[in-house]
């Protein structure tokens, strides 16, 4: 099989773990590639064997891609997905897929009407792990869901600038709560009412606490914060009969289920996802090749949702990016 080509839009720290790890693997190439600094943009291309282009729309009129990767700050992914759509190209865009639940309704809307694949890349959902947990929330294996927690502190906002930075859509919502709110809205659906609170500084979310109530009264809380390490990143979800839990559960290959004192099954997914986007991006070249306009592990009626969720926590917690970059 040929490698899939791929045009990389933005070359930072997550594309260059991408990179290195969907080389190695020998299914991929990254044919091209554009960031806005031209000479990190060229370091990057002569480390991974790829052109470096001086615009979005040199690298975007290649003809030698089969699809393109955003891996730029959330501020950017709505413009160059546009770009990228309208110039006939295949779009994986990083989380959280744009600022705005109407951008990421923009970017369905011309990816339908191009006839274009488009999927959010939502790391957890491309895992075996997630969806084993899924299944068993679906088995019913721990009868009638009652209540269930997630915590995300991850001190974060050194990690990269853009994580702090208001003008690139920083903060905890679209960088990590993004991942538990994805989770809840997975296993339960639309939750019938958000409550939520924030501590904004520097105009930017840092933590925030967040209820969603689902059908059948499921409460879940979320709490994150990208400025402590409390509560790390932890998933408990109860029900009439037991119980599923699972640690680091956005990149988690391990989750327990639990019905009774006794009674206790580990799920352990064969591959070591925790890090590798190897089969994330196997499963897209994948999916493309097949024809599929969007994927089945992230669909984009999920993602839109998502996005709208985030909307509302935004109002309500009166989080405002009125200076994008
Ligand atoms: N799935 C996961 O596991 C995971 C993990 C980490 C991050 N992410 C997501 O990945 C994305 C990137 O994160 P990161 O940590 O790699 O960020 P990063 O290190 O700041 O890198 C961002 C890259 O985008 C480029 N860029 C910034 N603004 C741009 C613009 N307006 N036009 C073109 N290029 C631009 C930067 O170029 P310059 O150097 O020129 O500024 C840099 O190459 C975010 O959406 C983040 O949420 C996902």
């Amino acid at each position: 099989m040929d490698k899939f080509r791929w045009c990389f839009i933005g070359t930072g720290r997550l594309a260059n773990q991408v990179a290195k790890q969907i080389l190695d693997s020998g299914n991929h190439e990254i044919t091209v590639c554009f960031s806005r600094n031209e000479e990190r943009c060229k370091e990057f291309a002569k480390q991974y064997h790829a052109r470096s282009c001086v615009s979005s729309e040199e690298a975007l009129r290649s003809g030698d891609i089969d699809a393109v990767y955003i891996v730029t700050p959330h501020n950017a992914h709505f413009r160059y997905a546009k770009q990228a759509l309208e110039a006939g190209k295949p779009v994986f865009c990083e989380k959280a897929f744009t600022v705005s639940a109407w951008e990421t309704e923009e970017l369905i809307r011309i990816a339908r009407q191009n006839r274009l694949y488009l999927a959010e890349a939502m790391w957890t959902w491309f895992s075996p792990c997630a969806n084993q947990v899924k299944k068993w929330i679906d088995e019913k294996q721990i009868g009638e869901i009652r209540n269930a927690s997630f915590t995300y502190h991850m001190k974060s906002i050194g990690y990269a600038p853009r994580v702090s930075d208001p003008k690139r859509a920083g903060g905890a919502l679209l960088d990590i709560t993004v991942y538990p709110i994805t989770y809840a809205y997975r296993l339960f659906g639309y939750p019938k009412k958000i409550e939520s609170n924030a501590v904004l500084k520097n105009g930017i979310d840092v933590s925030e606490e967040i209820v969603m109530t689902f059908e059948k009264g499921i409460k879940t809380t979320i709490s994150a914060s990208i400025v402590d390490m409390k509560g790390l990143e932890k998933m408990k979800i109860s029900g009439s009969e037991g119980s599923i839990s699972s640690s680091f559960y956005h990149a988690s290959t391990k989750a327990i289920l639990r019905k009774g004192l006794l009674d206790r099954q580990t799920y352990k997914s064969g591959n070591q996802l925790f890090n590798s986007y190897v089969d994330e991006f196997d499963t897209v070249a994948s999916e493309i090749r097949e024809g599929l306009l969007e994927s089945r592990m992230v669909p984009l009626g999920s993602t839109l949702d998502v996005m709208r969720i985030m909307d509302e926590i935004r109002k309500q917690i009166g989080l405002e990016y009125n200076d994008l970059e």
